[in-house]
């Protein structure tokens, strides 16, 4: 938490060296350095990813494998100059630093956002591999890669973020249909060596562009993740409620508890994400992450969304505007929700539309896209009570929101005409209770969604993402506390073509050389049928404490973390699901108490 306030740039700077309470949602206090002996191995809990070794000629038996290493690079102050050049990611960093946002771009397009791991003096190291068969036809041409990480170092914050990041390039026997173009949606400032993120609201995104005739299909993925006012938005309240407490505990943050990102064409909606609750590694309490960090929280999701419904409208050869914006809710003075078309601060967002192509030459067709999208249905409740003597004590407030959009269109490609469509049904609840005058805030939420197009092209996504969390805080004098417990979850099934791949593809193959997430061993040569689909569950549960005095001179700090997460990957195959990858590990005060992995291919 505390850390990504600094996002803004190097003005806010000042404040980390003094608390700056906002309500019981302090955002900002001195990092201290953890008295760790030894390196820390950070890690995220992932399923594994496909990357072969080769022989002395570089080859296996499917063909090549080159590894060549795109950039090795120390980002000491890098705050607003991206490290440009003409993909496991390491890092290694000693010292004090704030966890930070990282942004990898091809030119203007976002390729990968990740933020990195806190860094303790004795050091940390942690690696991560990510598949990017994705964006094949980014790879086949030169390409000008910007790693956008911005860092600061001064006399106080001294962690240098040492990385390396190498890319694979690999054949396999069999792999899935990658688009045929990729368009950004962003500020495309690639060219001038930016960073082409829109920070909304105030910057955005919007881009015209005049599509190829000959789709067949198109999908829109959506990046995007809150920062300052906006990191922890499911802990914000009611606008109307940001005063409760302000005489004791401070001011909260409004534009209530849910956000939605749409996807607009030409200003019509065709489609919607309820971000996942990201947390990063110095996020709540610091001490639950250490070293397992978050779930996605080095490799952020995106949201894909299905545009081909809009192909006939978008196949005229003129040009079209894309945008994606975020929203919030507007609580109309206590009484009623409705949607805001905007947030305090700080959502990082951009898009990409992922373009399929049908034979060259033919001009695709069909009718217009109907689009029934009501509004989402948004409800709250919200009570305040008061102590004997008429001071604020507790808030209570609950906020529901559903929404449903189905858009549909005939499209005619060379192989025929057929119905297109794309639905979204999404449900969302919120609980937010904050007590003891904003000192103690108890947040339950939980997001559920199902998005599918037709039959016709056979995609479908079920998830389901819970958060709990309480926290307590507390300042007194020169003392400072935080405690918290944490239980999460990330249920992400998906049947059909993805654009992103969902792990299944890479574990198809022969597993026997591969190397990715840490603690695999003895795996068989094994061979799993034609992937239908993926099943991933994964949960977090965990507690911290963090004490410490806010004299630069004392550094004392009393910091214990515990935290258990599970996770269950399987394949779906014509045959039925199968186990690939389990994973059940604890850890306590950054000592790893149990760890048990099963990686097994289709037996
Ligand atoms: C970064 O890592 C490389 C290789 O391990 C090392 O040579 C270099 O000195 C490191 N830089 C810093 C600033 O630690
Ligand atoms: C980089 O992106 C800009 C804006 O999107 C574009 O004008 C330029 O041609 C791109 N450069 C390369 C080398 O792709
Ligand atoms: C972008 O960075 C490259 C590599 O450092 C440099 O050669 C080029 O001049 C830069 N372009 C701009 C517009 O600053
Ligand atoms: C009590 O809460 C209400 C609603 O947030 C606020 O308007 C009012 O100023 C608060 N009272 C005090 C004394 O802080
Ligand atoms: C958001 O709402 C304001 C006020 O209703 C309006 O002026 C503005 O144009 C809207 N912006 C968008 C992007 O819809
Ligand atoms: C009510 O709360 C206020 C603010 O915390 C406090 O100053 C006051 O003493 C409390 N009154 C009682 C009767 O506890
Ligand atoms: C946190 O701990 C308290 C006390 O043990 C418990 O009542 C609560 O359910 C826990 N909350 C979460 C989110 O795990
Ligand atoms: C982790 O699991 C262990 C063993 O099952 C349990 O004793 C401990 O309370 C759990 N810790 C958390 C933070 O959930
Ligand atoms: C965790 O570390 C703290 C000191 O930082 C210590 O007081 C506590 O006993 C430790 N807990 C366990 C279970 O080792």
């Amino acid at each position: 938490m505390l850390s990504r306030s600094f996002i803004g740039g190097l003005t806010t700077l000042s404040l980390a060296v003094t608390v700056a309470a906002k309500g019981g949602q302090n955002q900002i206090f001195k990092r201290t350095d953890d008295a760790s002996t030894g390196e820390l191995h950070d890690f995220q809990v992932y399923p594994p990813v496909l990357t072969p070794s080769a022989n002395a000629e570089g080859k296996n038996e499917y063909g090549c494998v080159v590894t060549k290493t795109l950039m090795d690079y120390d980002f000491a102050s890098s705050y607003g100059s991206p490290y440009v050049v003409v993909m496991e990611f390491s890092l290694t960093s000693k010292g004090r630093q704030y966890d930070r946002l990282a942004l990898m771009y091809f030119n203007s397009t976002e390729v990968w956002r990740t933020s990195t791991a806190e860094p303790t003096t004795d050091g940390i190291y942690y690696t991560y591999t990510k598949e990017m068969h994705q964006y094949l036809p980014l790879w086949k041409e030169p390409q000008k890669l910007i790693f956008d990480l911005g860092n600061i170092v001064n006399s106080e914050y001294t962690g240098i973020l040492n990385t390396t990041l190498t890319a694979t390039f690999f054949t396999v026997p069999d792999t899935p249909a990658a688009a045929d173009k990729i368009l950004p949606i962003s500020r495309l400032l690639g060219a001038s060596n930016e960073s082409s993120v829109a920070v909304l609201p105030g910057e955005e995104t919007a881009v015209s562009y005049t599509l190829p005739r000959n789709l067949k299909r198109a999908v829109v993925s959506i990046s995007a993740c809150g920062q300052a006012d906006e990191e922890f938005w499911y802990q914000n309240t009611l606008s109307s409620d940001t005063d409760t407490f302000e005489d004791v505990s401070g001011a909260l943050y409004g534009d209530g508890p849910w956000r939605e990102v749409q996807v607009l064409i030409d200003g019509m909606l065709a489609g919607v994400s309820w971000p996942f609750p990201v947390v990063f590694t110095g996020g709540i309490v610091p001490g639950f992450w250490k070293p397992i960090v978050g779930i996605d929280a080095f490799d952020l999701r995106e949201h894909e969304i299905d545009i081909t419904p809009f192909i006939p409208y978008l196949s005229d050869g003129k040009p079209h505007t894309f945008d994606l914006i975020v929203v919030s809710v507007n609580d109309n003075g206590g009484e009623y929700a409705t949607i805001a078309n905007t947030t305090t601060d700080s959502w990082y967002v951009t898009g990409k539309i992922f373009l399929f192509e049908d034979e060259e030459g033919h001009i695709t067709t069909g009718s217009m896209p109907v689009i029934k999208d009501p509004l989402p249905s948004l409800q709250i409740t919200r009570a305040i009570t008061t102590n004997s003597t008429g001071a604020n004590e507790t808030l209570t407030e609950t906020t529901t929101a559903k929404r449903t959009l189905l858009i549909t269109s005939n499209l005619k490609t060379s192989s025929g005409e057929k119905e297109v469509s794309w639905s979204q049904d999404i449900s969302y609840e919120n609980f937010n209770q904050l007590t003891d005058y904003g000192w103690y805030q108890s947040t339950t939420q939980k997001t559920t969604g199902t998005d599918k197009t037709g039959s016709s092209i056979g995609y479908s996504l079920s998830y389901e993402y819970p958060i709990n969390c309480d926290w307590w805080y507390f300042e007194s004098g020169e003392e400072l506390g935080i405690y918290g417990n944490i239980s999460r979850s990330l249920t992400f099934d998906v049947l059909g073509p993805a654009v992103f791949p969902n792990g299944v593809q890479a574990s198809v193959l022969d597993t026997s050389a591969s190397k990715g997430a840490s603690g695999l061993s003895g795996v068989k040569e094994t061979f799993v049928s034609a992937s239908l689909g993926s099943s991933l569950r994964t949960s977090q549960s965990a507690t911290a404490s963090y004490l410490s005095d806010t004299l630069a001179t004392t550094n004392s700090v009393y910091n214990f973390g515990s935290l258990n997460q599970t996770m269950s990957f399987q394949g779906l195959s014509y045959d039925g699901s199968v186990e690939i990858y389990t994973r059940d590990v604890g850890v306590v005060n950054n000592t790893i108490t149990h760890d048990q992995t099963l990686f097994e291919v289709g037996k």
